[in-house]
């Protein structure tokens, strides 16, 4: 297997996505970071200490602060902001010089022979990577956590990582990327709960408590953590590093650009008769599969460097 390239807004469940990437063994070439949970800055700072203290052997690159159009919309209502859920924070990361720019970078790992993307925020830096190399965006496969074909969850019909950059989202369909993209229902059907939190403060090593305590904010954003909190960039890592524990089908999928109720929304046609697929949509997730791959992942990192 070729090494992968990440992209990633470095929220909780983005930290244990890459984690999870990290804990199967498969080669990261880039961490790639972009605006969504947070602002930029909040988000290379998480990118920062997550991989100085989990020994995270690959370089970070900076990427884009704002969507294509328009102004960053972040979910610092749900993440404060040191951009993690609840109370629990990640250090600051230690002082060092701005991370390079990530478009030369991508362009190199493609040109590299570099094939497999994995996207866990906005589309904003692979939009701009397929708009600067068309050429090269045609021969990528993208993993992407966004969209939402029914509920949405940053407004009534969009997808959070949608509803940030729905321009990014139209360019990386239509530069004819091979787009597996998963969506919030498959990643509602994997939850965790406060009983898995106290799994994982009991794993060995120097940061399962900082990772219990983040994980703990994550689940306390489902009613308090009354009810299970699914499992989201999660998902789009067990796609990537263990294929068959999320089922796809061929779809038409198009993104809402200018909808009044539905900007951001992903739009999917099942009906090939109607239009010719351009995408795989994920149906179905192995939920304790993608759950025991979560918390080894987490487990991981816990050991840090
Ligand atoms: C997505 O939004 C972000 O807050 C999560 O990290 C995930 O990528 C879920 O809608
Ligand atoms: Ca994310």
């Amino acid at each position: 297997l070729t090494p992968a390239w990440i992209d990633s807004d470095m929220g909780f469940d983005d930290l244990a996505a890459v984690a999870m990437v990290v804990a199967s063994g498969r080669r990261v070439a880039g961490l790639s970071l972009v605006a969504g949970n947070s602002p930029l800055p909040r988000v290379i700072a998480n990118a920062r200490t997550a991989a100085d203290l989990f020994g995270w052997d690959f370089p970070l690159y900076g990427g884009a602060a704002r969507p294509l159009v328009g102004d960053l919309v972040t979910a610092g209502y749900v993440l404060g902001d040191n951009g993690m859920p609840g109370g629990t924070a990640l250090p600051e990361p230690p002082a060092g010089p701005d991370l390079p720019a990530m478009l030369p970078a991508l362009i190199r790992f493609a040109e590299g022979g570099g094939r497999d993307l994995l996207a866990l925020g906005p589309l904003t830096n692979i939009a701009v990577f397929a708009l600067a190399r068309p050429d090269l965006a045609q021969g990528m496969r993208l993993i992407w956590m966004g969209g939402a074909p029914g509920r949405g969850n940053h407004t009534a019909t969009a997808e959070f990582n949608a509803a940030v950059d729905p321009e990014a989202v139209q360019v990386v369909i239509d530069a004819g990327v091979t787009i597996r993209m998963v969506g919030l229902d498959p990643c509602r059907q994997v939850t965790v709960g406060l009983d898995d939190v106290r799994l994982l403060a009991g794993r060995a090593g120097p940061h399962a408590s900082l990772l219990a305590g983040l994980m703990e904010g994550y689940c306390r954003i489902a009613a308090d953590g009354t009810r299970p909190m699914a499992l989201y960039d999660p998902v789009a890592a067990a796609a990537l590093v263990a294929p068959d524990t999320v089922s796809f089908a061929p779809a038409r999928l198009d993104c809402e650009l200018s909808g009044r109720l539905t900007r951001g929304m992903t739009v999917i046609e099942w009906r090939a008769a109607k239009a010719a697929p351009n995408a795989l949509i994920a149906t179905d997730a192995d939920a304790e599969r993608i759950r025991a791959l979560f918390m080894g992942g987490l487990a991981h990192a816990a050991k840090g460097k």
